[in-house]
């Protein structure tokens, strides 16, 4: 069949003159749906804090999923829906170029526009595996949380924000394309997606027939579905390698937790905490000494589960503490930067009194997870 054939029978409507219809109703369904998920992806991703980020993940799985199915449409679908209709060979793509702007109007996909459709797919599967890995690792939540160590959590939320950075240029070369191509071809190719149809004129090239398979695509799908699902759930309940301890004994509690909160033992590495344990007859100025044997247990526990044997983000940013004397967290470079945002009043108001009370702050500080999820700013006091 060549690639100029007549369009086929089942494309040839009851009212011809409504146009040739060329995007089937799930096309259009995805393109725009898409359009919306990806939208909201990005500017919760790109433009917004932490606390959107339940949106950002639903908006993010949601376009995969738009994606998946588009993917299997591409095998299965009628035939403008077809890889095999518009995914142009080498080819292809050179003499189209080298015709320049007075080639023949393809009613599908032109190469270079099926070239941004292949790209758009495959970069927003590739921003779902990166942004998984990066919720894995970093935030050791999601079927990755096993499988990726805390300390990739950083390279992965690079890749995955250059990617969203490159979909974001590819969304303006698009856009700039379906610009250029509906003035050329003078016809509006945006309603041409809400319609589905374009007109018909002499000498456009139609793709070969297909048969759509409706069936096959939404058992596809479904399968699809849920075998990702059962992945999904399976991966996620596998525990994880070295979390943060979970049980903190009693006698830390009664004799580490009285003048502040209870430090989780992942805040600072073992050899920070034997300097400090070492040391607490001054400790930051007070006498916290306690009888040797009690020292020597709540020493070895802390030791046990210091951040260099923990896997999770917060602990991978201070496993490196080289401290000789204790130090505060705070006093850290690392603090300081994850903290830059804080307007400084906030730390000495109350109900926080001094950056050391994390807890204020961070629900979940004692769990030692520091979750970007359990972050509040406590109201100013009204007077
Ligand atoms: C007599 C009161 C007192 C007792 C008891 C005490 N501390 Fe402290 N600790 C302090 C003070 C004061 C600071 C300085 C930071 C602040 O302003 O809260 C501090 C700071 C710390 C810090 C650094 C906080 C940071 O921001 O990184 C850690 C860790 C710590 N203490 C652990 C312990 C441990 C472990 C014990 C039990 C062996 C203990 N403390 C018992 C008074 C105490
Ligand atoms: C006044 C409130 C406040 C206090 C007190 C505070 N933090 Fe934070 N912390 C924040 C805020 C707000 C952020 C998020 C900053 C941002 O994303 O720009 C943050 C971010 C963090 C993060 C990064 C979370 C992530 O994965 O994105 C860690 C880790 C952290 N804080 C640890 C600590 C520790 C340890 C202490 C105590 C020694 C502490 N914080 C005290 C408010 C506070």
């Amino acid at each position: 069949m060549s690639a100029f054939s007549a369009p086929p029978d089942e494309y040839l409507q009851a009212n011809p003159r409504e146009g040739h219809l060329v995007w089937d109703r799930f096309i259009r369904v995805f393109h725009w749906s898409l359009v919306a998920s990806v939208t909201i992806a990005l500017i919760s991703g790109l433009a917004l804090d932490a606390t959107w980020s339940r949106l950002h993940l639903v908006s993010g799985t949601f376009a995969v999923a738009l994606v998946s199915a588009r993917i299997v449409w591409g095998f299965t679908g009628p035939a403008y829906a077809r890889f095999s209709g518009f995914v142009p060979s080498r080819q292809q793509v050179v003499a189209y170029l080298k015709r320049g702007t007075g080639h023949m109007r393809h009613l599908g996909h032109n190469p270079l526009g099926a070239l941004m459709v292949l790209a758009l797919l495959a970069l927003i599967l590739g921003l779902g595996a990166t942004g998984l890995a990066a919720l894995g690792s970093g935030l050791k939540t999601g079927p990755l949380a096993a499988i990726l160590p805390a300390s990739q959590g950083g390279v992965w939320s690079e890749i995955h924000e250059t990617a969203a950075l490159a979909l974001l240029g590819l969304i303006v070369l698009h856009l700039g394309g379906v610009i250029f191509e509906s003035r050329r071809s003078g016809e509006n190719l945006p309603r041409a997606m809400i319609t589905g149809r374009k007109a018909r004129r002499m000498g456009d090239i139609a793709a070969p027939a297909r048969t759509a398979h409706p069936i096959v695509a939404v058992l596809s799908v479904s399968g699809l579905l849920l075998v990702s699902a059962l992945a999904v759930t399976d991966l996620s309940q596998r525990p994880l390698s070295n979390p943060p301890v979970a049980v903190i004994p009693p006698v830390y509690s009664a004799e580490c937790a009285a003048c502040h909160m209870a430090y989780h033992p992942a805040t600072r590495p073992a050899a920070s905490w034997q300097v400090m344990m070492t040391g607490l007859q001054d400790h930051f100025g007070e006498d916290a000494s306690l009888p040797q044997e009690t020292a020597a247990q709540i020493s070895t526990w802390l030791r046990r589960h210091a951040a260099d044997t923990t896997d999770s983000k917060p602990a991978t940013l201070w496993a490196g503490l080289r401290d000789t004397t204790p130090v505060a967290l705070p006093d850290t470079a690392q603090w300081k930067r994850l903290h830059d945002s804080v307007d400084a009043d906030t730390f000495r108001r109350a109900p926080v009194y001094s950056r050391s009370n994390c807890v204020a702050c961070h629900a979940d500080a004692e769990t030692g997870w520091f979750s970007p999820f359990r972050i509040t700013l406590p109201k100013e006091p009204t007077p």
